[in-house]
């Protein structure tokens, strides 16, 4: 688990370092100091001025970008075709699905971030989005999580999105708030998904169109005012404009598993009787106010993105007042695209623990996705359980999706794409620095 103290650790080790040693030696003249006490001081001494000691990329002599020069282009595969969408290209259609990684402080990216998320777009990635990252600290879903919800969260992001952009890769971020299912435990934390108590950093006062708590034992959400939700889409909005800033060319907006937007979607959760609730219309509202807000600020070159939670997919014994359905994601795809969404990342479940798929095996959400887009007439993003380059390769080919996304597969594999290309006869370019990996199979030195 992910003290604040060893992520901050984790951070800034060379400012550590100093602050320790300042520490030690305040405590030569203050050892009454309590052990809390002293990693306040290490905490306040770090966290404004993120320590740079590495060599920048700019400085760096090589071409860095990945050029796929080397195979046959008649034979490349649908997987590995680009894609542009308003000005944006994509080496690929693979992209590295959003995946929380509970290493953030106080909503700042760490050197976790930098290496993890560079290391998908060194390795073939087309796309690489970043976490649900937090536009407001109460949107979070646990006290670890990543936050763009003010401007000095930006430079630790544009280090980032730098170092993706030098691989050849596109930097996305998907921008979130949490809703009812906000303030838990991290992933990993042996209570996860319990309330994150207050001492822990946890917070009360947690946020749903409907003052219902996602399972018993969670925190009961305060009902959102009318006032709180315009409040909401202009902190989506912010974190757009700091996003662009960063340097992303893509946002995801987060929509999706039970989350604040997608718990408005749904009359599982959103029982309002105002203009947010109540009938279809009512319930996306919020949703699309908050695209329609977020384009408006989001560069015009660049995608926009959502994510939805295209099924609930609840055991109909526990959604007595109905659900959201793949024909309710299609009506929302199509006034999302009016409003200028370019791409509907089809995710499903998360809006109540009584989530039962219909579908199991490689693949399993797709079909919600190639609705949506033969519906909607849009481009959608696949993912769920994606682990065969044949099968990634053919749902691009036979037109179900534009984008594979792959959350699991890549923290396993974040060569995944090289391999993939490998086994669909494609030879995918390496980075100049990691070239002679490809020629593993002859001896390095000849002597012929
Ligand atoms: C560790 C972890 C963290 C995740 N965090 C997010 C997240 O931040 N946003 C999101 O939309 N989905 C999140 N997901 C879901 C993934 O993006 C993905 O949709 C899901 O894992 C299914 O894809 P996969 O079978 O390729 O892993 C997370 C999944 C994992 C395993």
């Amino acid at each position: 688990m992910f003290s604040p103290t060893s992520s901050a650790i984790l951070l800034y080790p060379a400012a550590i370092e100093k602050a320790i040693f300042r520490t030690s030696e305040s405590n030569k003249h203050k050892q009454t100091k309590n052990m809390s006490e002293q990693a306040q001081i290490v905490r306040k001494d770090i966290l404004p001025q993120p320590e740079n000691p590495l060599v920048p990329l700019q400085r760096v002599n090589v071409t860095g970008q990945a050029v796929e020069t080397e195979s046959s282009e008649q034979n490349k595969p649908n997987l590995f075709s680009p894609k542009t969408i308003r000005g944006v290209t994509f080496k690929n259609r693979i992209g590295v699905s959003p995946m929380c990684q509970y290493s953030s402080f106080d909503g700042f990216a760490s050197d976790f971030h930098l290496t993890h998320l560079g290391s998908f777009a060194f390795h073939g990635s087309g796309l690489v989005i970043m976490e649900a990252t937090a536009v407001a600290p109460q949107g979070r879903i646990s006290p670890q999580d990543n936050g763009i919800w003010k401007d000095e969260h930006i430079p630790n992001l544009k280090r980032i999105t730098e170092v993706i952009k030098f691989a050849g890769a596109v930097p996305g971020i998907q921008i979130a708030h949490a809703g009812r299912k906000a303030s838990t435990y991290a992933l990993f934390h042996p209570k996860v998904d319990e309330p994150a108590p207050v001492e822990e950093g946890g917070w009360d006062d947690i946020l749903a169109p409907s003052a219902i708590p996602f399972k018993e034992g969670a925190r009961v959400p305060k009902e959102i005012t009318v006032e709180e939700i315009k409040q909401t889409t202009q902190q989506f909005v912010d974190a757009a404009i700091r996003a662009n800033k960063a340097g992303f060319q893509v946002v995801e907006l987060h929509f999706a598993h039970g989350y604040l937007a997608s718990s408005f979607l749904s009359p599982h959760t959103n029982r309002r009787t105002d203009n947010y609730g109540g009938s279809f219309e009512n319930r996306i509202r919020f949703a699309l106010e908050t695209a329609e807000a977020v384009r408006k600020v989001w560069p015009q070159e660049y995608p926009l993105f959502v994510r939805i939670s295209a099924a609930d997919y609840i055991d109909p014994v526990h959604a007595d007042n109905g659900q959201w359905t793949v024909h309710d994601s299609v009506e929302l795809a199509k006034r999302l695209k009016a409003v200028g969404v370019d791409v509907i990342d089809c995710s499903s479940g998360g809006n109540s623990p009584f989530y039962k798929t219909p579908a199991r095996g490689e693949g399993y959400q797709i079909p919600l996705a190639e609705q949506v887009k033969a519906e909607a007439e849009i481009d959608t993003a696949g993912v769920g359980s994606i682990y065969t380059p044949s099968y990634a390769n053919s749902i691009v080919q036979e037109g179900k999706v534009d984008f594979v996304l792959l959350g699991r597969q890549l923290l396993d594999e974040p060569s995944w794409p090289t391999r993939a290309g490998d086994e669909l006869g494609y030879s995918v370019s390496r980075l100049d620095q990691y070239k002679y990996g490809k020629y593993k199979k002859v001896p390095l030195f000849r002597t012929d």
